[in-house]
């Protein structure tokens, strides 16, 4: 039996690097210290630091090595807890994972791909959402899959049903048990036409893992075509498939009997570039961004400097700072690419508490994206948040009871306080709220934060952040 899979959430503890060493590993327990952090607010963030590869491609691009019949080599991976829990997963199904060519690059050799035990699964398992990526390619090797309860950020209710229709239409027969999900392929996957009720990120790479290899052709209609779909299908291409994106989010893949492994280097983490510049922001600081790049942050920088912000754009990165003068408020409307990223807004939103008058963030990917705002508020910020659409356009929440518009009146002054990190980009905004807040605040569950941002309390550091670790 074949098993994909993870436990519910698992509390990471930070890996702070720089003073554990190994920094070039991704194994899966790296320089373990405690979950607090004690943040004493008020210094401005001032330095460089850089970014590798996003957390939201290169996690996908391990599991695409699944499919190629030669080894593969990723360049750029993070050293981040959920790429530990891809590479674990991988492990367990009998991937080769051992380090690349250049520091920071991973070789994954999946000749010897076998089943799993459950056991060695959930022994990897942690807080994330791409074992589901895990069924295509495993239904392709060995024709089954077993897919026990996901976890992943409590931002909303996260459902799977897209991935599980795209599989059956594929040809998957999917049994839900007790434990979790099983599937089979008894008759191979071809093959089909999807169009997807949203352009959902996972659900369409969901299609792309599979259909590479499933016989005959796939249209996918109403595609998401996020940056790191986009570079997801450059890796699929040099692995030997054939997949063209046509105008109006539709996109064809014609199958392919075999796959090669393939050599890149990752696009670089745009969220994480982006949450850095919302700190620079915040804090009144200055943040060169090493690795960042103009054309996947479009939108962000946009809406960056009309809130009051300045980048400079280089060859190697971006800097980013507060140039003085008031912040502006704005209106934000989070939205699928190439709109505002939801994964931007919650850093940003500390920013918007310094600006002068009233913005309003309205979310309209997750239903459940403001549970970070209940802390802010506590520190100090005038937040509310509202059922209804009000950032000008109705959305798919709008009459469904959800609480995702949030009005912020400023210029209020952050004091320190006592909270809790509750989801991985709300966290990292609780972070910079306890930068700029008046006096001491404790911020505890900061593990969480390590999933997705690589060795951030060093970074924190590099940029003169005034802390103490606890645990
Ligand atoms: C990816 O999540 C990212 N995660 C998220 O990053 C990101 O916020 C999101 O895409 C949107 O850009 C990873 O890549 C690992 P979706 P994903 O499927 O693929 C609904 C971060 O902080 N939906 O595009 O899970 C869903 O509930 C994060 O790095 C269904 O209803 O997102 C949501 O409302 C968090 N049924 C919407 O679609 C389904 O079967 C968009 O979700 C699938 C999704």
């Amino acid at each position: 039996m074949i098993i994909v899979g993870e436990t519910n959430q698992v509390r990471e503890n930070v890996n702070d690097l720089s003073e554990r060493g190994n920094a070039q590993s991704h194994g899966a327990n790296v320089g373990l210290i405690g979950d607090k952090i004690t943040i004493r607010g008020g210094r401005p963030l001032v330095g460089r630091i850089e970014v590798k590869g996003a957390k939201n491609l290169v996690t996908k691009a391990m599991v695409a090595a699944l499919l190629g019949e030669t080894p593969s080599i990723l360049r750029d991976v993070p050293n981040i807890s959920d790429v530990r829990i891809v590479r674990g997963l991988l492990e367990a199904h009998g991937v080769k994972v051992t380090e690349g060519d250049e520091p920071g690059s991973l070789q994954l050799d999946p000749v010897d791909v076998e089943s799993a035990h459950y056991a060695d699964i959930d022994a990897h398992a942690g807080s994330s959402r791409i074992p589901i990526l895990f069924c295509g390619p495993l239904l392709h090797r060995l024709g089954e899959a077993f897919i026990p309860e996901l976890g992943g950020c409590r931002i909303g209710d996260r459902p799977i049903d897209y991935h599980l229709e795209v599989l059956r239409k594929f040809g998957a027969v999917v049994e839900k048990q007790p434990d979790g999900i099983r599937m089979s392929a008894p008759n191979g996957l071809k093959g089909t036409k999807v169009e997807l009720p949203y352009p959902s990120v996972g659900a369409t790479e969901q299609v792309l893992l599979t259909a590479v290899r499933a016989e005959g052709i796939t249209e996918l209609k109403n595609a998401a075509i996020e940056p790191e779909i986009m570079d997801l299908i450059n890796i699929l291409q040099k692995m030997g498939a054939i997949i063209t994106v046509d105008t109006d989010r539709v996109i064809r893949i014609e199958g392919v009997e075999s796959l090669q492994g393939y050599q890149h280097r990752a696009l670089f983490d745009r969220n994480e570039a982006a949450s850095w510049a919302a700190a620079a922001l915040a804090t009144d600081g200055d943040i060169f961004v090493g690795g960042a790049k103009q054309a996947e942050m479009l939108t962000f920088l946009n809406v960056f400097r009309k809130v009051g912000g300045a980048f400079d754009i280089h060859d190697d990165g971006i800097r980013f700072y507060h140039p003085g003068g008031d912040l502006k408020p704005v209106i934000i409307e989070t939205d699928v690419h190439p709109g505002f990223m939801t994964d931007w807004q919650q850093p940003l939103v500390i920013a918007l508490t310094h600006a002068h008058g009233v913005s309003i963030v309205h979310e309209t990917v997750y239903e459940q994206r403001f549970g970070f705002v209940d802390a802010l508020v506590e520190m100090g910020a005038t937040i509310q948040i509202h059922r209804e659409c009000l950032g000008g356009h109705p959305c798919r929440f709008g009459q469904r009871n959800f609480n995702h518009s949030a009005v912020i009146a400023g210029p209020t002054k952050l004091v320190g306080a006592d909270i809790e990190v509750p989801d991985l980009r709300g966290g990292f905004s609780h972070l910079i709220a306890a930068l700029t807040a008046e006096g001491t605040s404790t911020v505890s569950n900061v593990g969480i934060i390590s999933r997705g941002y690589e060795n951030f309390i060093t970074k924190l550091r590099l940029l003169g952040a005034d802390f103490d670790l606890e645990g």
